[in-house]
Protein backbone atom coordinates (compact mmCIF):
# COMPACT_ATOMS: atom_id res chain seq x y z
CA UNK A 1 0.00 0.00 0.00
CA UNK A 2 1.13 3.42 -1.14
CA UNK A 3 1.30 6.16 1.14
CA UNK A 4 -0.65 9.07 0.30
CA UNK A 5 1.12 12.35 -0.16
CA UNK A 6 -1.26 14.46 1.03
CA UNK A 7 -0.44 18.68 1.42
CA UNK A 8 1.12 19.99 4.51
CA UNK A 9 -1.11 21.98 6.25
CA UNK A 10 -0.23 25.83 6.68
CA UNK A 11 -3.11 27.12 8.68
CA UNK A 12 -2.89 27.77 12.50
CA UNK A 13 -5.65 25.17 13.07
CA UNK A 14 -6.10 21.26 13.50
CA UNK A 15 -7.75 18.79 11.49
CA UNK A 16 -8.35 15.50 13.10
CA UNK A 17 -10.26 12.90 11.29
CA UNK A 18 -12.38 9.86 12.32
CA UNK A 19 -12.73 6.93 9.26
CA UNK A 20 -13.65 3.22 9.79
CA UNK A 21 -16.78 0.89 8.96
CA UNK A 22 -20.48 1.86 9.67
CA UNK A 23 -21.17 0.93 12.97
CA UNK A 24 -17.50 1.26 14.18
CA UNK A 25 -17.64 3.99 16.56
CA UNK A 26 -17.12 6.94 14.99
CA UNK A 27 -20.09 9.08 15.49
CA UNK A 28 -19.94 8.12 18.93
CA UNK A 29 -16.09 8.95 19.60
CA UNK A 30 -16.78 12.34 17.99
CA UNK A 31 -19.26 13.53 20.19
CA UNK A 32 -17.19 13.10 23.23
CA UNK A 33 -14.19 14.75 21.91
CA UNK A 34 -16.77 17.28 20.60
CA UNK A 35 -18.16 17.82 24.32
CA UNK A 36 -14.58 18.13 25.78
CA UNK A 37 -13.04 20.46 23.17
CA UNK A 38 -16.07 22.76 22.93
CA UNK A 39 -15.04 23.86 26.52
CA UNK A 40 -11.81 25.65 25.63
CA UNK A 41 -11.20 25.45 21.93
CA UNK A 42 -13.08 27.07 18.85
CA UNK A 43 -14.19 24.02 17.15
CA UNK A 44 -15.67 23.28 13.20
CA UNK A 45 -17.51 19.97 12.95
CA UNK A 46 -17.45 18.05 9.42
CA UNK A 47 -18.26 15.45 7.27
CA UNK A 48 -17.28 13.84 3.92
CA UNK A 49 -18.74 12.85 1.37
CA UNK A 50 -21.30 16.17 1.49
CA UNK A 51 -25.07 15.96 1.30
CA UNK A 52 -24.23 16.67 -2.82
CA UNK A 53 -22.90 13.59 -3.11
CA UNK A 54 -24.63 11.56 -0.56
CA UNK A 55 -28.10 13.04 -2.15
CA UNK A 56 -26.89 11.81 -5.95
CA UNK A 57 -28.99 8.91 -7.64
CA UNK A 58 -25.38 7.23 -8.27
CA UNK A 59 -24.27 7.67 -4.72
CA UNK A 60 -28.39 6.43 -3.17
CA UNK A 61 -27.56 3.42 -5.75
CA UNK A 62 -24.33 2.43 -4.42
CA UNK A 63 -25.39 2.75 -1.07
CA UNK A 64 -29.10 1.18 -1.19
CA UNK A 65 -29.32 -0.94 -3.29
CA UNK A 66 -27.50 -4.44 -4.54
CA UNK A 67 -27.81 -4.10 -7.94
CA UNK A 68 -25.66 -1.15 -9.56
CA UNK A 69 -25.25 -2.54 -12.92
CA UNK A 70 -26.32 1.07 -14.15
CA UNK A 71 -23.27 2.30 -13.07
CA UNK A 72 -19.16 2.46 -12.90
CA UNK A 73 -18.08 2.42 -9.19
CA UNK A 74 -14.83 4.65 -10.93
CA UNK A 75 -17.36 7.22 -11.46
CA UNK A 76 -18.87 7.28 -8.01
CA UNK A 77 -15.35 7.29 -6.64
CA UNK A 78 -14.09 10.53 -8.92
CA UNK A 79 -17.36 12.17 -7.76
CA UNK A 80 -16.87 11.30 -4.34
CA UNK A 81 -12.93 12.52 -4.46
CA UNK A 82 -13.85 16.08 -6.28
CA UNK A 83 -16.37 16.65 -3.78
CA UNK A 84 -13.63 15.73 -1.00
CA UNK A 85 -11.03 18.02 -2.52
CA UNK A 86 -13.50 21.24 -2.70
CA UNK A 87 -14.51 20.42 0.74
CA UNK A 88 -11.04 20.41 2.04
CA UNK A 89 -9.88 23.60 0.21
CA UNK A 90 -12.95 25.91 0.56
CA UNK A 91 -14.66 24.33 3.78
CA UNK A 92 -11.43 22.93 5.98
CA UNK A 93 -9.04 25.06 5.38
CA UNK A 94 -10.60 28.18 5.77
CA UNK A 95 -11.64 26.79 9.33
CA UNK A 96 -8.19 26.06 10.19
CA UNK A 97 -7.04 29.52 9.05
CA UNK A 98 -9.42 31.16 11.80
CA UNK A 99 -7.17 28.85 14.20
CA UNK A 100 -10.17 26.00 14.64
CA UNK A 101 -9.83 22.85 15.43
CA UNK A 102 -12.04 20.73 12.94
CA UNK A 103 -12.92 17.61 13.27
CA UNK A 104 -14.18 15.64 9.85
CA UNK A 105 -16.09 11.96 9.84
CA UNK A 106 -15.01 10.14 7.28
CA UNK A 107 -12.16 11.55 4.66
CA UNK A 108 -10.12 11.29 1.74
CA UNK A 109 -9.04 7.47 3.08
CA UNK A 110 -12.24 6.58 3.23
CA UNK A 111 -12.56 7.50 -0.76
CA UNK A 112 -9.08 5.26 -1.07
CA UNK A 113 -10.58 2.53 0.87
CA UNK A 114 -13.51 1.74 -1.14
CA UNK A 115 -12.40 2.20 -4.46
CA UNK A 116 -9.69 -0.53 -3.69
CA UNK A 117 -12.37 -2.74 -1.72
CA UNK A 118 -14.40 -2.61 -4.84
CA UNK A 119 -11.67 -3.63 -7.28
CA UNK A 120 -9.42 -0.77 -8.23
CA UNK A 121 -6.55 -1.25 -6.61
CA UNK A 122 -4.72 -0.30 -9.97
CA UNK A 123 -5.58 3.32 -10.34
CA UNK A 124 -2.94 5.81 -9.91
CA UNK A 125 -5.60 8.69 -10.13
CA UNK A 126 -7.09 8.92 -6.41
CA UNK A 127 -2.93 9.24 -5.05
CA UNK A 128 -2.44 12.21 -7.86
CA UNK A 129 -5.50 13.78 -6.50
CA UNK A 130 -4.47 13.06 -2.68
CA UNK A 131 -1.54 15.84 -3.54
CA UNK A 132 -4.63 18.54 -3.33
CA UNK A 133 -6.07 16.89 -0.12
CA UNK A 134 -4.72 18.68 3.17
CA UNK A 135 -2.46 15.80 5.91
CA UNK A 136 -4.68 15.56 8.59
CA UNK A 137 -2.90 16.56 11.99
CA UNK A 138 -4.44 13.06 13.43
CA UNK A 139 -6.24 10.56 11.38
CA UNK A 140 -8.43 8.27 13.75
CA UNK A 141 -8.81 4.86 12.51
CA UNK A 142 -11.55 2.90 14.41
CA UNK A 143 -11.62 -0.94 14.04
CA UNK A 144 -13.71 -4.00 14.57
CA UNK A 145 -14.87 -7.26 12.87
CA UNK A 146 -17.14 -6.64 9.83
CA UNK A 147 -20.24 -9.19 12.07
CA UNK A 148 -19.54 -6.66 15.51
CA UNK A 149 -19.97 -3.87 13.34
CA UNK A 150 -22.78 -5.27 11.38
CA UNK A 151 -24.47 -6.10 14.41
CA UNK A 152 -24.19 -2.41 15.83
CA UNK A 153 -25.62 -0.77 12.65
CA UNK A 154 -28.47 -3.15 12.82
CA UNK A 155 -29.30 -2.02 16.54
CA UNK A 156 -30.06 1.75 15.25
CA UNK A 157 -33.95 1.21 14.67
CA UNK A 158 -33.53 3.17 11.27
CA UNK A 159 -31.15 0.75 10.02
CA UNK A 160 -32.02 -2.40 11.57
CA UNK A 161 -33.23 -3.86 7.69
CA UNK A 162 -30.60 -1.79 5.62
CA UNK A 163 -28.89 -3.24 2.53
CA UNK A 164 -25.15 -4.38 3.81
CA UNK A 165 -23.18 -5.65 1.31
CA UNK A 166 -21.14 -8.05 3.80
CA UNK A 167 -18.64 -9.08 1.98
CA UNK A 168 -17.58 -5.44 0.43
CA UNK A 169 -17.67 -4.74 4.71
CA UNK A 170 -14.68 -7.47 4.79
CA UNK A 171 -12.81 -5.85 1.74
CA UNK A 172 -13.19 -2.49 3.26
CA UNK A 173 -12.22 -3.63 6.94
CA UNK A 174 -8.43 -5.00 4.99
CA UNK A 175 -8.36 -1.91 3.42
CA UNK A 176 -8.41 0.80 6.26
CA UNK A 177 -6.01 -1.49 8.06
CA UNK A 178 -3.75 -1.41 5.31
CA UNK A 179 -4.16 2.52 4.97
CA UNK A 180 -3.75 3.18 8.04
CA UNK A 181 -0.57 1.85 8.67
CA UNK A 182 0.51 3.08 5.13
CA UNK A 183 -0.39 6.19 6.62
CA UNK A 184 0.98 7.17 10.08
CA UNK A 185 -2.91 6.51 11.33
CA UNK A 186 -4.11 6.17 15.04
CA UNK A 187 -5.49 2.44 15.21
CA UNK A 188 -7.98 2.09 17.86
CA UNK A 189 -9.70 -1.08 18.56
CA UNK A 190 -13.58 -0.08 19.32
CA UNK A 191 -14.31 -4.11 20.99
CA UNK A 192 -12.58 -2.51 24.44
CA UNK A 193 -14.66 -0.24 25.89
CA UNK A 194 -16.28 3.08 25.19
CA UNK A 195 -14.11 4.47 27.92
CA UNK A 196 -11.06 3.23 26.95
CA UNK A 197 -11.23 3.98 23.59
CA UNK A 198 -12.26 7.69 24.44
CA UNK A 199 -8.84 7.45 26.66
CA UNK A 200 -6.34 6.80 23.88
CA UNK A 201 -8.44 9.56 21.29
CA UNK A 202 -8.12 12.27 24.15
CA UNK A 203 -4.53 11.52 25.02
CA UNK A 204 -3.50 11.72 21.20
CA UNK A 205 -5.40 14.76 20.80
CA UNK A 206 -4.28 16.10 24.11
CA UNK A 207 -0.45 15.45 22.69
CA UNK A 208 -1.24 17.39 19.78
CA UNK A 209 -2.54 20.42 21.37
CA UNK A 210 0.56 20.48 23.85
CA UNK A 211 2.99 19.84 20.48
CA UNK A 212 1.20 22.61 18.67
CA UNK A 213 0.77 25.36 21.58
CA UNK A 214 -2.98 25.73 20.98
N1 LIG B 1 -15.42 1.23 22.13
C1 LIG B 1 -16.46 1.77 21.47
N2 LIG B 1 -16.30 2.90 20.79
C2 LIG B 1 -17.33 3.43 20.11
N3 LIG B 1 -18.56 2.89 20.04
C3 LIG B 1 -18.78 1.75 20.71
C4 LIG B 1 -17.73 1.15 21.45
N4 LIG B 1 -18.21 0.03 22.01
C5 LIG B 1 -19.50 -0.04 21.64
N5 LIG B 1 -19.86 0.99 20.87
C6 LIG B 1 -21.21 1.20 20.30
O1 LIG B 1 -21.12 1.01 18.90
C7 LIG B 1 -22.01 1.90 18.22
C8 LIG B 1 -21.20 2.71 17.23
O2 LIG B 1 -22.04 3.53 16.50
P1 LIG B 1 -21.56 4.90 15.86
O3 LIG B 1 -20.73 5.66 16.81
O4 LIG B 1 -22.78 5.57 15.31
O5 LIG B 1 -20.63 4.36 14.66
P2 LIG B 1 -20.30 5.04 13.25
O6 LIG B 1 -20.49 6.52 13.40
O7 LIG B 1 -18.88 4.66 13.01
O8 LIG B 1 -21.22 4.42 12.25
C9 LIG B 1 -22.68 2.76 19.27
O9 LIG B 1 -23.93 2.20 19.57
C10 LIG B 1 -21.74 2.62 20.49
O10 LIG B 1 -22.44 2.74 21.70
MG1 LIG C 1 -21.58 7.91 12.21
Amino acid sequence: MQKLDMRKKEAPGFLITFCGLDGCGKTTMMNRLIADLEKEHEIFVTKQPTNAVRNSEIFRTYMDCPNHDGFVYRSLSLLAASDRLQHVNKIIEPEMKRGKIVLCDRYFYSCLSNLRARGYEQDRWIYEAAKWVLQPDISFFFDVPVEEAVARVRRRTEEKDRYIDMDLQHKLRKEYLDICTANNGVLISTLQSEDECYKIVKNTVKEMLNNGNL
